[in-house]
């Protein structure tokens, strides 16, 4: 009889251990969060065309990533230098269902001014817009290799899918001609 009262308070335990179990992963291993909308400024912010999949520009994106170019700016140090976070709070670069939830603008916004109360600060004292562009464009070669962002289409597309303008944009800005607004 003391055996079988304790065979079922195992069996209660068990079953309440694995009722939390499935909970936690509810929480934690549910599909990657999109970021909040990039703020209003930052719409028209788009890559240059020219430079998605293009080897010279990742090439020197990465020198910024790595710190090769600028030591100060180390962003390979909590992102790891494949996209594998080596610092706590740094997400998976190569997860593409997580890269694949921004869009240019909103990579760039968050390079450019930071996520505040976290250990992402903003670059854009130490880097151009031209140079947070190249390092996302290396960026993207982790999670997002042979695609690029239509902000047309909102959406990622093939490398070698024709761009839909941005809706309401006349024109893009010439290459290397930075937009002031
Ligand atoms: C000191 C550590 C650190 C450095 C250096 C750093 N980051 Fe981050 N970065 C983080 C953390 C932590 C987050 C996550 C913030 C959050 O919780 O939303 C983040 C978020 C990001 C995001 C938003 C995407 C996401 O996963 O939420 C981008 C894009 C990004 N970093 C790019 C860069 C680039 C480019 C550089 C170099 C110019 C850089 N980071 C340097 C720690 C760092």
């Amino acid at each position: 009889m003391k055996v079988y009262q304790d065979g079922k308070i195992v069996f209660v335990i068990g079953l309440a251990v694995l009722g939390l179990s499935i909970s936690a992963c509810g929480g934690e291993s549910g599909p990657p969060q999109p970021p909040p909308p990039a703020p209003p400024e930052y719409a028209d912010k788009h890559m240059p065309p020219d430079y998605w999949n293009n080897p010279a520009i990742i090439e020197e994106g990465k020198a910024i990533f790595t710190g090769v170019q600028n030591i100060d700016v180390n962003c390979a140090s909590c992102h790891g230098k494949d996209g594998k976070p080596v610092k706590a709070g740094a997400r998976d670069f190569r997860n593409t269902e997580h890269m694949k939830l921004y869009s240019d603008s909103q990579w760039f916004w968050r390079v450019n001014e930071g996520v505040a109360g976290t250990k992402m600060k903003a670059w854009k004292s130490k880097l151009s817009e031209d140079a947070i562009w190249k390092v996302i464009a290396f960026e993207a070669t982790f999670g997002l290799n042979g695609q690029k962002y239509d902000p047309g289409k909102k959406a990622w597309v093939p490398a070698d899918a024709p761009m839909t303008a941005p809706a309401g944009a006349a024109s893009e800005p010439a290459e290397g001609e930075p937009k002031t607004e």
